[in-house]
């Protein structure tokens, strides 16, 4: 497909493992001759997050940019911005990145900028949501895609995936099996945004 280059950048801060299942949706289904897209960088706030050697392992760049080298949340984010626009990216994919973002930066990438939430939104917003979900008895978990908006874990739902939570399980296990539906529902919203254009 002729065109300009569709850019995506994912934001990781550990294993990266819904970025590698992006990646791999992104070459089994064909998007760059699909949509003229691909995932163009990995960037991570720790330098050594384990998705980022597996980025470069395969030909992705990759960037490490520690957050407790900057003064404030405004200064990391004015220099993430600057290490994600080199890419130009049609859109930002928050894949486990655990730093809150500044309004700024959330502004600066309106309409771009896409998260995985461990819960089944808006139930759940914020950390530790397996363990508050068996807490509360909650029959169903899950995950959710969304916009990202100034508010946390709020913006439009773009997909999600349902899991039962069983009888003996910790938040360990929910989080294990929840993992599984994210690496289906993630690279799927991509797809879409890519196919709506
Ligand atoms: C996922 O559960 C995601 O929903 C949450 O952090 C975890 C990241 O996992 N925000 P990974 O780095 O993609 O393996």
């Amino acid at each position: 497909m002729a065109g300009v280059n569709k850019n995506i950048v994912i934001l990781i801060s550990g294993s990266g493992s819904n970025m590698a299942a992006i990646v791999e949706s992104s070459v089994k289904q064909g998007w760059q001759a699909r949509f003229n897209a691909r995932v163009s960088a990995v960037i991570s706030n720790k330098a050594g997050a384990q998705g980022l050697a597996w980025a470069e392992e395969q030909g992705i760049a990759t960037r490490a940019l520690a957050h407790t080298r900057f003064a404030s949340r405004e200064a990391f984010d004015a220099a993430l911005m600057t290490e994600i626009d080199r890419f130009e990216p049609v859109l930002v994919v928050l894949a486990g990145f655990m730093r809150i973002l500044t309004p700024g930066f959330v502004q600066h990438y309106e309409g771009r900028l896409v998260n995985i939430h461990p819960s089944l939104l808006p139930a759940f917003t914020g950390l530790n949501t397996h363990q508050r979900a068996i807490d509360m008895g909650c029959r169903f978990a899950g995950a959710t895609v969304h916009r990202v908006t100034s508010e946390l874990d709020h913006g439009d739902i773009l997909d999600q995936a349902v899991v039962p939570v069983l009888p003996d399980d910790t938040a360990e296990t929910l989080a294990a099996r929840v993992l599984t539906q994210e690496h289906v529902i993630y690279p799927r919203a991509v797809e879409r945004l890519l196919a709506a254009g």
